[in-house]
């Protein structure tokens, strides 16, 4: 018969501990919340009382059912509180020796059968359990922050955890609403392992000034669709926590170097910014535990004079393909006049058609009047020659993705446009200072790099390279804007911001699949529920193409000789084998059956 848990213990009240605390209790289970002292104990009771509170601001939680939820908690200074408890989860600071001193002295205070659970999530759960003498009760239950929001749960059976041990966890779990995803013993489980090569490489990108903390937020939550950037996302993690994550895969995990803490990382704990829960990590917060940001010295004003005057009225777009059109559509809804210039009429005629298309689609749905798809459509003039470019005001060029033709096509560009007009490209993976070099005006030059599908996507990434100016940086800001898009500014570097920290994130999906340590649907699962993201990483690889994730990857790791991020032998082999995802009915999933 399975396991009754009545009474559960928590000991460590922080980020992690108290949001345990609100779960078990809210599920009707008594809880002993054990700190280190009186002082902690009133941090972690402001912690649970905060969250609560907030739920009951929110309309999430009834009032008497706060009141209920509180009223099961016991706090208690001390170990000793748990003698009677029934499991005991941990959830003290990231390190091994004071995980394993504390399980060795739980082992002597809890009752026999007690479960001792740790809360870890880069630590060997298997040198931890062996600090007591009953290593086969020993289970690590790994928590997503916030705890009572996350539905997911890793729990973590080392080699020598008893089978019903485990069970038992995995109905606790059932029954506190969380889905669980059972795992054995490897630094980082499913999620972090994943997601904390990401974090990482996003600090570096803000360590060395290749974007903004505000940029490369935005590029992740817009680009990507995830809930939060991975700035604040750190922030919420606690920048102590995240470091001692990141130092113990990289020693656990095969020292990869991705793991490897960024320097800036370390300097900030040192400084005692700690993210949200010291009231300043990457951003700055009203008061230390509360999750609004506040103005800094950092925050970019909207009141910086305008370094552009220049007044656009009207664009030219090269190109015939899905980002072609796409943009055509942007700019004509957004009032400008658009001069579309392909290879010939018949490629004119197709993208007309699907740009009338598209905009029916919208007047159907009722977000556009037919009166404003006229108008649009009647901004657009069809063209088969640069010439035509003569006067245009931009020109945003969405050619095939070939260097030897952009490059031609800009130093024809070069020839045809009006002096101080804006060449700007889609390219997403070639160096935009290579087709600057083709022209005789290099500082003019940008990257616009829109996502697809132009029309629905929300972000630009706007690329600087070393030679382009700050007006053109401006007035590609200015336009990004006008067309109701998020501009992100960033280096000219592979994969820009977006796709040089979404494809590595991939990659090492596959990896961990190819390595047999979870299943497609636990691994997308995890990601999911764990962290919120909308898509799992099999479920997005089937839709952006397995080819193309190939293809992206391999750029990355050309440029960059990253050996972490050389393309997983699995990815090459489905991309030989013709399963490139959706468009071709099998990928990582097989799309033929129902
Ligand atoms: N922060 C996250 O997003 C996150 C997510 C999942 C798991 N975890 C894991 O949860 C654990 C706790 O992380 P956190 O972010 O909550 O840390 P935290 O620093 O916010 O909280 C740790 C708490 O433990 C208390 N503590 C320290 N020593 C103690 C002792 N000997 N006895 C009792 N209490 C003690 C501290 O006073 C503090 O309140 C870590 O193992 C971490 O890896 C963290």
């Amino acid at each position: 018969m399975a396991r009754e848990f009545t009474s559960v213990g928590v000991v460590g009240l922080g980020t992690m501990g108290a949001g345990i605390v609100e779960v078990f209790a809210r599920n009707g289970i008594d809880v002993v919340a054990v700190e280190i002292s009186e002082a902690a104990l009133d941090r972690g009771r402001a912690n649970l009382t905060g969250s609560t509170d907030r739920a009951v601001a929110r309309g999430k939680l009834a009032e008497a059912d706060r009141d209920a939820l509180l009223a099961r908690v016991d706090f208690a200074v001390g170990l000793d509180a748990l003698h009677s408890v029934d499991l005991v989860i941990e959830a003290v600071p990231e390190h091994l020796d004071l995980k394993q001193r504390l399980f060795a002295e739980l082992d002597r205070i809890c009752k026999p059968e007690a479960i001792l659970a740790t809360n870890t999530s880069s630590l060997s759960v298997t040198e931890i359990s062996v600090a007591t003498a009953r290593p086969n009760q020993v289970v690590g239950i790994h928590f997503f922050n916030p705890a009572p929001v996350m539905k997911l749960v890793e729990v973590v059976r080392t080699v020598v955890t008893s089978a019903d041990v485990v069970a038992d966890v995995e109905a606790l779990c059932a029954r506190l609403g969380k889905v669980d995803v059972t795992i054995s013993d490897r630094a980082g489980f499913i999620a972090n392992a994943l997601l904390f090569g990401y974090l990482n490489h996003a600090v570096d990108m803000f360590e060395s000034r290749y974007a903004t903390r505000e940029d490369i937020d935005a590029a992740m939550k817009l680009g990507c669709g995830l809930p939060m950037g991975p700035l604040a996302l750190m922030d919420l993690i606690g920048l102590d926590t995240a470091y001692e994550i990141l130092d113990t895969m990289y020693r656990r995990g095969g020292r990869d170097r991705r793991h490897a803490p960024v320097p800036l990382l370390k300097q900030m704990v040192t400084a005692g910014l700690l993210g949200r829960k010291s009231g300043r990590g990457f951003y700055t917060y009203e008061r230390p535990g509360s999750p609004k940001v506040v103005p800094d010295e950092q925050t970019p004003t909207t009141t910086e004079p305008a370094l552009t005057d220049a007044v656009l009225t009207t664009v030219g777009i090269v190109g015939s393909g899905t980002m072609a059109t796409g943009i055509i559509e942007v700019f004509a809804k957004a009032g400008y006049e658009v001069v579309s210039v392909t290879r010939g009429a018949e490629q004119s005629a197709k993208v007309f058609e699907a740009v009338q298309t598209s905009l029916n689609k919208g007047v159907v749905r009722g977000r556009l009047s037919e009166a404003d798809r006229d108008a649009a459509l009647g901004r657009i003039n069809w063209s088969a020659t640069l010439e035509h470019l003569a006067d245009v005001d931009l020109v945003v060029e969405a050619v095939v993705e070939e260097l030897s033709v952009k490059k031609a096509l800009f130093a024809s560009l070069d020839e045809i446009c009006k002096p101080g007009v804006v060449l700007a490209t889609t390219t997403s993976s070639l160096p935009v200072i290579e087709v600057a070099m083709a022209t005789q005006r290099p500082a003019d030059v940008v990257g616009l790099h829109f996502f697809n599908p132009a029309p629905a996507m929300p972000l630009v990434e706007i690329v600087r390279t070393i030679r382009t100016s700050a007006e053109t940086i401006a007035t590609a800001q200015a336009v990004s804007a006008t067309v109701g898009k998020t501009g992100v500014v960033c280096g000219d570097r592979s994969g820009f911001i977006v796709n040089a920290l979404l494809f590595p994130y991939l990659n090492d999906a596959v990896r961990m699949l190819e390595a047999s340590y979870s299943t497609t649907d636990d691994i997308d699962h995890a990601m999911k529920l764990g962290c919120g993201y909308p898509m799992g990483p099999f479920e997005l690889l089937d839709v952006v193409g397995l080819d193309v994730a190939l293809a992206i990857q391999r750029e990355l790791y050309l440029e960059l000789r990253e050996p972490g991020f050389a393309p997983a032998p699995l990815l090459e082999h489905l991309v030989t084998a013709g399963y490139l995802g959706r468009k071709t009915g099998r990928g990582f999933r097989d799309h033929t059956r129902r």
